[in-house]
């Protein structure tokens, strides 16, 4: 019997001090600087997301998701981003239910993948529909957003203390307990909230929204605005700058009477609300934070889109009003992706496209995005749908999961490269885009479409080409891409010789291993006067010379 205790005790301990040593071992995933860029650090190294958003119901069942983990998995996927709602974890006010966080991080273990955890609390597309019942019935303690004629909608109020509250403490207390169970740091990061912003009115029409729309714009707002004039995003400063550049006074007369400053009033209570709820998660578990904008359709106005939503023209507001948050993300459905990442690139603030089409445009846009604006990830929605279904062109294997097979074979190289002028992406999108040129790494280089006319009326996302280049040597390249196009080459400057290419070398992948399979010329490479991007799964290995 004694033997048996100091057995077991034995065990015990072995098991707390292996339990200690994972957890202390293994540093939690951070944001690091680096040259221009800003990497997301796991495990004490630099990662690129591979990923994709499942659709908004599968999570909420972890039998309905057992064959979905190894089928992304075996899709090349590193990362699935997945939702965890406030109704699910707090059913009961003050009572908490984590089965299902700990369901999946359990299961995305087992499946190698890492987990980027959607906090679906007070707001899910501008309504609040994830919020639990007893949240839900009591409208008078949880005020909602009131339209013009005083009725209600399905939204809850960003000018409320006792909405944000209850809904920081339910996050607070799902971060603790991740940090409890979560020693293999399988969840990189929080998006907290999903496509915040009002509709179908341009603001809360509530007495208290009423009230506070004509009062002073808060003094850490204009302090902000006042400090960064010179930086400011082009849509804010216009319309301070038009309204005469006050330095206080309401919101009307700050930023003056058109609707965008209705916009400018939601987007700082939506962003002082999420910073409250932020914080007290990161009170609970500190790892990188984010919250994602549903974008705009050209010539709409707020509330026909979500106003006060983190958008480009609220980028300063929310830096401003919503510190705790490492960054703010664009859901792309669009066809200009290049715009849309581009504007929400900026100093501090890496691009993560936590929402996005998959197929020929998503394997072009993952090029162009990991190459061209150093994103931390790129991650398609509806992915347990959407790879290698019946409407994917290409086969068995769907033009993102090669994509995501040659980005993985990469990352090493893009990750070493990010922040430097050794790595570059174009994208041609669009129909009437034939045609692109960059200057990149000494070279003129001009990039041509090269796919076959497409049927009248076809959708375009099938002729978009995505290009990703990194630079080796002084005159070696290695690139890859999708869709159709050759490339061509010059130098970048004034009466240097001409560039003729040395020679083309393709990796495959074969077997689970990438290896050499081919040197191009003749027919494959125009006479050795083009590169010739054929398949996206495949790495040219590209040297140059000049005469
Ligand atoms: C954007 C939302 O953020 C997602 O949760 C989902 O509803 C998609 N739209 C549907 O296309």
């Amino acid at each position: 019997m004694k033997q048996f205790q100091i057995i077991l005790f034995s065990i015990c301990l072995a098991t707390i001090f292996t339990g200690t040593a994972v957890s202390q071992n293994k540093a939690l995933p951070h944001l690091k600087k680096q040259g221009t860029a800003t990497q997301l650090i796991v495990d004490g190294k630099p990662f690129l997301i591979l990923g994709g958003e499942l659709s908004n119901s599968s999570a909420s069942s972890l039998s309905y998701m057992e064959p979905i983990w190894s089928q992304l998995a075996a899709q090349q996927l590193n990362t699935v981003l997945a939702p965890i709602c406030w109704e699910n974890v707090e059913p009961q006010e003050g009572k908490f239910d984590f089965t299902l966080i700990d369901g999946l991080i359990s299961a995305a273990h087992r499946n190698n993948l890492k987990l980027v955890i959607l906090w679906f609390g007070s707001w899910k597309n501008t309504y609040s529909s994830y919020v639990p019942e007893w949240v839900k019935r009591d409208t008078k303690r949880f005020p909602r957003v009131l339209l013009k004629d005083g009725r209600p909608t399905e939204r809850l109020t960003p000018l409320s203390a006792s909405n944000r509250d209850a809904d920081a403490k339910a996050f607070g207390a799902l971060m603790k307990h991740i940090k409890t169970v979560d020693a293999n740091r399988t969840v990189l990061m929080i998006q907290v909230q999903n496509e915040i912003g009002v509709i179908p009115e341009s603001r809360d029409f509530s007495p208290t929204a009423n009230k506070t729309f004509t009062a002073a714009v808060p003094q850490a707002l204009m302090d902000y605005i006042k400090k960064h004039d010179d930086v400011l995003e082009p849509e804010l400063r216009q319309a301070w700058v038009a309204a005469g550049k006050k330095t206080s006074g309401s919101w009307r007369e700050v930023f003056g009477a058109a609707p965008i400053t209705d916009d400018f009033f939601m987007a700082w209570h939506y962003a002082t609300y999420v910073d409250a709820v932020t914080a007290a998660g990161k009170a609970g578990y500190d790892i990188p934070m984010f919250t994602n904008a549903a974008l705009i359709r050209p010539n709409y106005l707020p509330g026909q889109y979500n106003s006060g939503g983190p958008l480009p023209h609220s980028l300063d507001i929310y830096r401003a009003g919503a510190p705790s948050l490492d960054f703010l993300s664009p859901d792309i459905y669009f066809s200009n992706f290049a715009y849309w990442a581009g504007r929400y690139q900026r100093e501090g603030n890496p691009v993560f496209v936590p929402e996005t089409y998959s197929g020929v445009a998503g394997a072009a846009n993952a090029y162009y995005a990991f190459g061209q604006v150093d994103a931390i990830g790129f991650s398609p929605f509806g992915i347990e749908g959407r790879f290698g279904g019946p409407g994917e062109p290409g086969g068995g294997l769907s033009p993102l999961v090669a994509a995501y097979s040659v980005l993985d074979h990469l990352a090493p190289t893009i990750l070493q490269k990010q922040g430097t002028n050794q790595l570059a992406g174009i994208v041609l999108e669009g129909s009437e885009q034939r045609s692109g040129r960059i200057s990149f790494g000494g070279y003129d280089i001009s990039v041509n479409w090269a796919g076959a006319p497409s049927a009248p009326g076809a959708s375009d996302a099938n002729r978009r080409v995505g290009i990703l280049l990194i630079q080796e040597g002084a005159d070696e390249f290695l690139i890859a891409g999708s869709g159709s196009a050759t490339l061509s080459f010059a130098p970048d400057s004034e009466g240097t010789q001409i560039v003729g290419i040395a020679s083309i070398d393709e990796e495959v992948l074969v077997d689970g291993k990438w290896i050499w399979q081919r040197r191009l010329n003749g027919d494959e490479n125009g006479q050795g006067q083009v590169l010739r991007i054929g398949s996206n799964a495949v790495v040219y290995k590209l040297r140059l010379y000049r005469y």
